[in-house]
């Protein structure tokens, strides 16, 4: 690697991003470096990762090759006016931002900048993200395959064009809220049983992961996973029958299209 690898914000998943990258051991320590508003966050990582912190965004990017964009939405065009007179001509820069289109980010720029789109998930904070990546209008395929070892070191990493961002954000980006949902209605329902709380949690954790786990290692569909697990006139068969009956299904496709909908606003700004 010729120059750094930059983030222009250190918090939760430019850590969890840090990490893998220095799991992996691709990019040489010394050339790591962090940004991020709060001093206290700066001491924090310099401690916990020994890399270089810097108050200072623009000065950050001076020798970047590789600019990851891991500030919250709102302040990411005050961030990019800051880097634009900074940013090396040749630095690919991979924004994290939820919902921010790559013409916005290359507009801010100067509209000739390479960039990379992300949509991760929480998930890679535990190193089992799954993200979706987009080209931006000056991007090739070597600055994609650049984002995926980055993004790859926290898990599952695939290619979208822009136009599937929206349904990757409602799709994966909001889909841990799902399943911790459904979590939380097997611990309710454990509660009405009269299940120790402990003894609930679990159950239903190791009930997730060990379902994920299964369906990933079959490659079976999730409806002849299901069909298999469920007997006729069995205990199985009667919750599907009331979540049939009160039309869940239908309630969680609504609630997801419903999730790109709003991400498609957002993203319009
Ligand atoms: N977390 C997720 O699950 C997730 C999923 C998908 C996408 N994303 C995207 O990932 C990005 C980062 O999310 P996050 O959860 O890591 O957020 P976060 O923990 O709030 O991290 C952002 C960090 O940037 C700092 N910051 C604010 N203004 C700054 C500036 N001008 N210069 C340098 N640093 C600045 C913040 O400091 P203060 O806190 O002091 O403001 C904070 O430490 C967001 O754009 C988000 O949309 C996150």
């Amino acid at each position: 690697m010729k120059g750094d690898l930059v983030f222009i914000g250190a918090g939760n998943m430019a850590e969890a991003l840090l990490q893998g990258v220095l799991r992996g051991g691709r990019w040489p320590k010394a050339r790591l470096v962090l940004t991020d508003i709060a001093a206290e966050r700066r001491a924090y990582m310099a401690r916990t990762f020994g890399v270089r912190v810097l108050a200072d965004n623009a000065a950050a990017v001076c020798g970047a090759q590789l600019v990851v964009l891991a500030v919250k939405p709102q302040v990411l065009l005050a961030v990019l006016a800051d880097l634009r007179p900074a940013l090396p001509p040749d630095a690919l820069v991979l924004s994290i931002a939820a919902g921010v289109p790559t013409a916005k980010i290359e507009a801010a720029l100067g509209g000739v900048a390479r960039v990379v789109r992300a949509m991760p998930n929480a998930p890679a904070l535990v190193g089992c993200g799954a993200a979706a990546i987009c080209a931006g209008r000056h991007a090739a395929a070597r600055d994609l395959g650049a984002a995926e070892q980055v993004l790859g070191a926290a898990g599952l990493v695939v290619r979208v064009p822009e136009q599937d961002m929206d349904a990757v954000t409602a799709l994966s980006g909001s889909g841990p809220a799902y399943v911790f949902y459904l979590m939380e209605a097997m611990l309710e329902a454990a509660r009405r049983m009269g299940l120790a709380e402990a003894t609930a949690q679990q159950l239903v954790y190791a009930t997730v992961k060990g379902s994920a786990e299964l369906i990933m290692q079959d490659g079976l569909p999730p409806q002849e996973l299901r069909r298999r697990v469920t007997s006729a006139g069995g205990t199985t068969a009667a919750a599907i029958a009331v979540t049939d009956r009160r039309q869940v299904m239908a309630a969680l496709v609504e609630a997801i299209l419903a999730a790109q909908r709003r991400a498609g606003e957002l993203a319009r700004g």
